[in-house]
């Protein structure tokens, strides 16, 4: 295991799970279902019910499910009180990570064998909300209201950032985005959610966990990290040269790269890809995108776009704060974690691998007086 090939468990096979598969078989599908058919038909509760039980909901049940999770909306007293308590300065992050945890101190979870599916919808529905009262009382004093006519977590979440009615297509591109995002196999976060399931723990602490893992750079945060890239550049010629600088000094970029995917490259790409075109395509931000992506195709036609890299650009074709992309992240792998924390429970057995040892071998104690 020591040798660099095998580093950071790359092509382990960690354990059986029914849910996705990634890079393996007919692509990227959940529970069966390609990954193109979903972003192109579905919307983004039909895919969470289908993470959470197994099966897409038919018309009555869909319409049950996106009304627990409208209920499920409302913030506790007590959890305005401590959105309000969290600096303004605070990675928003550590905001959600924070409201979830003390969520599960508010509306604690008892036995998970009957609870989970409860904590699961509680915690789809509250996300958007709490990031976006935190938002909204530190930036401008106002403690917003929960009550929306939007029916679905896209429409709610981009209406109460804005405080105004998104259009169909931002709406669409929304769902879209929390579709590709929502689930991915073993990947860090879930395989940690995973680990703390497996231990017996509750729901909350297993999507905390899953969100301490997402807050990465190299995982959850690189779409945040590939919009400062494309924002570092006035156009296509200084990113043109500035790419070119940062490959020559071995710098990482953002949003390219997989652990999975070969040559083939990602496939929730080129549909985000589609959609920033679709609602950015003359604008700077997209051409420089372009820019950076054809040099990299280039130059390194080994480290194709992944799903992050034009996931930056659209989410800031919808006007999303930067700083809330990886929170947006949260809102839709909520729903692949839950997934994976109820088939982990399903079947479980404790995660506990085991390490090669290369410290020192066995040494005499010295006293402390000594040493
Ligand atoms: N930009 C430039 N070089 C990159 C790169 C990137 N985005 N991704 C990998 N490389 C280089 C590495 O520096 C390494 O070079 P070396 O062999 O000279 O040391 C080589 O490619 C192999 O990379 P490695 O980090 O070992 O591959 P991995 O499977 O561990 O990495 C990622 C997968 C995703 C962590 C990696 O590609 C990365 O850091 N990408 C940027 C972050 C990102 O977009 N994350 C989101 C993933 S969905």
């Amino acid at each position: 295991m020591s040798d660099k090939k095998t580093g950071g468990l790359a092509g382990v096979i960690a354990g059986e799970s029914a849910i996705c598969t990634v890079g393996q078989g007919s692509g990227l599908n959940y529970r069966g279902y390609s990954i193109e058919d979903l972003a192109a038909h579905a919307t983004f509760e039909e895919v969470a019910y289908l993470l959470q039980y197994g099966e897409l909901p038919n018309l009555a049940t869909l319409n049950t499910y996106k009304k627990k999770l409208i209920a499920a909306r409302s913030l506790p007293e007590k959890l305005k009180t401590i959105l309000e308590n969290i600096p303004k300065t605070a990675h928003p992050m550590d905001v959600m990570r924070t409201g979830c945890s003390a969520l599960g101190t508010l509306e604690p979870e008892d036995d998970f064998t009957t609870e989970q599916d409860r904590v699961i919808v509680r915690l789809l529905g509250i996300f958007p909300s709490i990031l976006l009262y935190w938002h909204h009382f530190h930036n401008a004093g106002v403690r917003i209201d929960t009550h929306s006519e939007q029916d679905t977590i896209a429409g709610y979440f981009l209406e109460k950032l804005h405080n105004t009615s998104p259009r169909e297509d931002q709406i669409r591109c929304m769902h879209v985005s929390l579709i590709l995002y929502a689930e991915h196999e073993f990947n860090a976060s879930t395989f940690a959610a995973r680990i703390c399931a497996s231990t017996l723990s509750d729901t909350y602490s297993t999507i905390t966990t899953g969100i301490s893992v997402l807050r990465g750079p190299l995982h959850g945060g690189a779409n945040e990290a590939a919009m400062k890239l494309i924002d570092s550049f006035a156009n296509e010629e200084e990113a043109t040269k500035g790419v070119y600088e940062m490959l020559e000094k071995k710098q990482l970029l953002m949003g390219f790269g997989h652990r999975v995917y070969g040559l083939g490259g990602d496939p929730r790409s080129p549909i985000i890809k589609s959609w920033s075109k679709k609602l950015g395509g003359d604008t700077a931000t997209f051409r420089i995108s372009e820019t950076i992506e054809a040099i990299m195709k280039k130059e390194k036609p080994q480290l194709p776009t992944n799903a992050d890299f034009f996931s930056a650009s659209a989410y800031r074709f919808l006007n999303i704060p930067t700083d809330y992309f990886t929170p947006v992240f949260i809102m839709s792998r909520t729903t692949g974690w839950a997934a994976h924390v109820k088939e982990q429970r399903a079947n479980n057995k404790l995660i506990r691998p085991s390490s090669e040892y290369n410290g020192p071998d066995n040494r005499e104690y010295i006293a402390l007086d000594k040493r």
